[in-house]
């Protein structure tokens, strides 16, 4: 990858000729991050062309071990909310959460203990971190971020789901000038091809997409020919038990360690109406073949098509 700061400004530029592994939120979750670790070297695939939208640090036990894990791995890291307001010694982890919501009042307490590990080391590497990652694949330009686009730096907490409207997600997309949208922030897995562009989340692996499993989520992103792509979300199982242990042992919240085993979040406060009618349904979001054609890179401009089946749920 090139690195930031070359050009003021410039954006960091990450070329992928072959799969790209795409994950989002470790959210101090160490088993989780050995395990994405495990099969990416066990699907052969290098640091150099592994993708992270965000928030290394959250919820669990580890949230040293697991920066230290990203900081020497090698792996192109987008600055999540965690990250920003970390690195600068917020007062909050601007999730976005509403004032005294169950999500506010739970994020302060991992919040208040991630804020007693970290050392200036790890803040200053957060701070480093750059809010946008350009992905070079199959001839096309995807802008990995953490949240949204539209609107500037304050986008990077804003949710964006499944269902959220094909209009939403196409001002985002254009307000990045790319061809499509690798996002994180959410936490839910899905893929959504617009009429001009792609939208892609691979969810989260520091914990489950309350959809009643303990399983985890990360995908692959693999060019096929000129401008066409197979994105493919990909279920990770690891060893929650031990996050869940390393988390009462914390004192952390009984909550989300509870959710590690449930797959069930201890608050759906932030998901609109269809993903909160899904809460412990399991998930099975299918692969996309994405086709563009006619849109000049970095212009937002053409006819972008894709196959794909409307996203399903198993079970
Ligand atoms: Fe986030």
């Amino acid at each position: 990858m090139s690195k930031p700061g070359q050009a003021a400004g410039a954006v960091p530029v990450l070329r992928a000729d072959g799969p790209l592994l795409v994950f989002g939120g470790p959210y101090s979750n160490l088993e989780a991050t050995e395990a994405l670790l495990d099969e990416a070297a066990r699907r052969g695939i290098p640091p150099a062309r592994m993708l992270c939208t965000g928030d290394v640090v959250a919820y669990c036990a580890d949230a040293v071990a697991v920066t230290e894990q990203m900081m020497r791995s090698g792996i192109a890291v987008v600055m999540g909310n965690c990250e920003q307001n970390l690195g600068t010694g917020a007062d909050d982890c601007g999730c976005g959460f509403a004032e005294g919501t169950a999500c506010d009042l739970l994020s302060r307490a991992w919040y208040a203990h991630a804020t007693r590990s970290l050392a200036p080391a790890h803040r200053a590497w957060m701070r480093a971190l750059p809010r946008r990652i350009d992905i070079d694949i199959a001839g096309l330009r995807l802008a990995a971020i953490h949240g949204g686009a539209a609107g500037g730096p304050g986008a990077i907490n804003r949710f964006l789901f499944a269902s959220a409207p094909e209009g939403t997600l196409a001002a985002e997309l254009a307000a990045t000038g790319a061809d499509g949208v690798i996002a994180g922030h959410c936490g839910i897995p899905f893929t959504r091809v617009l009429a001009r562009g792609v939208w892609h989340n691979a969810g989260a692996i520091g914990m489950p997409a309350n959809d009643g499993t303990a399983r985890v989520w990360c995908s692959l992103i693999t060019p096929l020919d000129e401008r066409r792509l197979r994105i493919e979300h990909v279920a990770l199982r690891y060893d929650h038990a031990r996050s869940a242990a390393r988390m009462r042992a914390a004192g952390l919240p009984e909550g989300y360690a509870a959710a590690l085993a449930s797959g069930l979040w201890p608050s759906c406060d932030v998901l609109p109406p269809a993903e909160r009618a899904r809460r412990g349904q399991p998930l099975d979001p299918p692969a996309v073949t994405w086709s563009a054609s006619g849109a000049a890179m970095g212009a937002a401009m053409g006819a972008a098509m894709g196959a794909a089946d409307a996203p399903r749920l198993a079970g």
